[in-house]
C-alpha cells in the first residue's frame, strides 16, 4: 500500500449553464472536482485550503475512517469547518475498501458544486470478481440551481418553508443536448462497437433520486457504495443522493448515436423532459450526427422500474467476498424518519417545516460532537436519543395531530462491537417522503424493505440473512421501511442523515457515539495536529 498526496484548493469561480453565469465554489477551479485514485489500503493525505468566504469541510462519503473520525468530514459532527483562508490535512486509509466513493463538502449546501469521485481500486494483481473492462468512465450526476444555491437555502430558512427546486439535473456537470441553452461540452462517451466499458455513476445531486438509461441498452449492476453485487442486467439504475452504482455496459449496437437519460423519480413515468439531463454514448464509426438525430429510450413506469431495481441488489457473497451480516442483534432500534411542523415566531407564516427522527429535530451543536467526546467536554450533547419513537401510531398515515417535534442535540450510544439492527420507518405525517438515509462510519447490510408500516412479528421473518446488498446509504421507500444492521466496530461519533439536503436541513439527522473497545487497536486515535479550531 502506498501514501498518496492530494491538493484540494477550494475557490471560487464563475460558471455558465442555461444562459446564465455566477460564481460556483469548486475544488481547484474544477466542477465537478478532480477525481481521487487509490488503491484498497493506501493511505490518503488531502490538503485541503480554503480560499473561499465560506466555511469549508470535506467528507469522503462511504470510506469508513476507521478509529480516524477527526477526517470523517462532517461539519460541527467531527470537526471544526475550515475557516476562510485555513487549511487541514484529511489523513486517513482505505482499510479493506475498493469500488466508488466519492467526496462532497459537508457544511451548508456546498456540496451542489464542491464534489468529486474516489476511485479506489483493487490492490495490486487482484482483479475484479467480473470480467475487466476495456475502459472505465465517471458518471457524476448532480443538479443546477440558475441562483446562488445558499441564497437558496437561506430564504428557505427565514421563510420557514421549502426551498426551491433545482433548474436542472446534470451529468459530469452539464445539463446536456436537449437542454435549454445546451454547451458543446455536455457529457459524450465515445465506444467502440463490441467493447465493455465499466460506468462509476455517483449520484450527487442535492435532493433528487434519479434514474439513469441509456437507449437501446443495457447495464450490468456488479457494484454499489463500494460493495461488490451479485451481477444483474437492467435496462434502467434507480440511484439517491449519496449512493453509487458500478455499471458495465456493453457497446452492442454497430454504429449510431443513442441517448443517456438522467430523469428524477417521480412516481409516474420515466421520460425525456426539462428535468432529464441527457448526455450521448457515440460509436467510434458514427458520421457526427445532431442531437435531433438520437435514440431516444422508450417510456417505462416509474415505481415498477424501481421496485424492480432494487430486489435485484444482492451482495456479491463469494468466498473472496462474504457478506458478514450480523446474525444477532444486541441493540434493536426503530426509527421514525419523516417530516413535521414547528411553530416559529420568526417565520413568516408562523410556522416552519421541520424534519424528525423519532421525533426529534436535531439540532446542531456549536462544539464538534467528537471533540465533547473524546475530550469529555459536558453540555455539548446527551446521550438519551430514544431508540423508539415516544408512541407508535399509524406511520403512513396523514395524522397531523403528531406533527410537532422536540429540539435536541442527542446521540445513542453503542458498545464497541455490539451489533445494531435499525428499522428505519417513514412517516407520512403531511405526505410520504422517501428518505436517503446515510450513516458515516460504517457499511450496513438491508437485510429487509417494505411499503406501508414495518410488522414487528411478520417483516422480521422475512429478512435476508445471506446475501442483503451492503451499502452506506439506503433509499427508504415513500411510504414504507427498511431495516439495517451492522457492526459497531468503529469507536467515534457517526452521523447518520437524510441524503436530500433539504431534510438533513430541517433537522433529519442524529448521530451514533461508538464507544471505545478495550484494546488499544480498538480505540480512537488522537486527532491530527492541524484540526481546525472554531
Ligand atoms: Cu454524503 Cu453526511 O454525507
Amino acid at each position: 500500500s502506498r501514501v498518496r498526496h492530494y491538493k484540494f484548493n477550494v475557490v471560487e469561480r464563475n460558471a455558465t449553464r442555461l444562459c446564465s453565469t455566477k460564481p460556483i465554489v469548486t475544488v481547484n477551479g474544477q466542477f465537478p472536482g478532480p477525481t481521487i485514485y487509490a488503491r484498497e489500503d493506501d493511505t490518503l493525505l488531502v490538503k485541503v485550503v480554503n480560499h473561499v468566504e465560506y466555511n469549508v469541510t470535506i467528507h469522503w462519503h462511504g470510506v469508513r475512517q476507521l478509529r480516524t473520525g477527526w477526517a470523517d468530514g462532517p461539519a460541527y459532527i467531527t470537526q471544526c469547518p475550515i475557516q476562510p483562508g485555513q487549511s487541514y490535512v484529511y489523513n486517513f486509509t482505505l482499510t479493506g475498501q475498493r469500488g466508488t466513493l466519492w467526496y462532497h463538502a459537508h457544511i451548508l449546501w456546498l456540496r451542489a458544486t464542491v464534489h468529486g469521485a474516489i476511485v479506489i481500486l483493487p490492490k495490486l494483481g487482484v482483479p475484479y470478481p467480473f470480467r475487466a473492462p476495456y475502459k472505465e468512465v465517471i458518471v457524476i450526476l448532480g443538479e443546477w440551481w440558475k441562483s446562488d444555491v445558499e441564497a437558496v437555502i437561506g430564504e428557505a430558512e427565514s421563510s420557514g418553508l421549502a426551498p426551491n427546486v433545482s433548474d436542472a439535473h446534470t451529468i459530469n456537470g452539464h445539463p446536456g443536448p436537449l437542454s435549454i441553452c445546451p454547451l458543446k461540452d455536455f457529457f459524450t462517451l465515445q465506444v467502440k462497437s463490441g467493447k465493455t466499458y465499466m460506468l462509476r455513476i455517483i449520484n450527487a445531486a442535492l435532493n433528487e433520486e434519479l434514474f439513469f438509461k441509456i437507449a437501446r441498452h443495457r447495464l450490468t449492476v456488479v457494484e454499489v457504495d463500494a460493495a461488490y453485487t451479485k451481477p444483474f442486467k437492467t435496462d434502467t439504475i434507480l440511484t439517491s443522493p449519496g449512493q453509487t452504482t458500478n455499471a458495465l455496459l456493453t457497446a452492442d449496437q454497430l454504429s449510431g448515436e443513442f441517448l443517456v437519460i438522467v430523469s428524477p423519480f417521480i412516481e409516474s413515468l420515466i421520460s425525456v423532459d426539462s428535468a432529464t439531463a441527457t448526455g450521448v454514448i457515440r460509436y467510434s464509426n458514427t458520421l457526427v450526427n445532431s442531437p435531433t438525430t438520437l435514440t431516444k429510450p422508450p417510456l417505462h413506469n416509474a415505481t415498477s422500474v424501481a421496485t424492480a431495481f432494487i430486489k435485484s441488489l444482492r451482495s456479491l457473497n463469494s468466498k473472496n467476498y462474504p457478506a458478514k451480516v450480523p446474525l444477532a442483534t444486541d441493540h434493536s432500534l426503530f426509527f421514525t424518519v419523516g417530516l413535521g411542523i414547528n411553530p416559529c415566531s420568526t417565520c413568516s407564516k408562523g410556522i416552519r417545516v421541520v424534519a424528525d427522527i423519532n421525533n426529534i429535530t436535531f439540532v446542531m451543536p456549536t462544539t464538534p460532537l467528537l471533540q465533547a467526546h473524546y475530550f469529555n467536554i459536558s453540555e455539548v450533547f446527551t446521550d438519551d436519543f430514544p431508540g423508539h419513537p415516544p408512541i407508535s401510531f399509524n406511520y403512513t398515515a396523514i395524522e397531523t395531530m403528531h406533527l410537532q417535534t422536540k429540539y435536541g442535540t442527542k446521540v445513542y450510544r453503542l458498545s464497541y462491537n455490539s451489533s445494531v439492527q435499525v428499522v428505519l420507518q417513514d412517516t407520512g405525517l403531511i405526505a410520504p417522503d422517501s428518505h436517503p438515509l446515510h450513516l458515516h462510519g460504517f457499511n450496513f447490510f438491508v437485510v429487509g424493505r417494505g411499503l406501508g408500516n414495518f410488522d414487528p412479528i411478520k417483516d422480521p421473518k422475512k429478512f435476508n440473512l445471506v446475501d442483503p446488498v451492503e451499502r452506506n446509504t439506503i433509499g427508504v421507500p415513500s411510504g414504507g421501511w427498511a431495516a439495517i444492521r451492522f457492526r459497531a466496530d468503529n469507536p467515534g461519533v457517526w452521523f447518520m442523515h437524510c441524503h436530500l439536503e433539504v431534510h438533513t436541513t430541517w433537522g433529519l439527522k442524529m448521530a451514533f457515539l461508538v464507544e471505545n473497545g478495550e484494546r488499544e487497536n480498538e480505540c480512537i486515535l488522537p486527532p491530527p495536529n492541524d484540526l481546525p479550531v472554531c
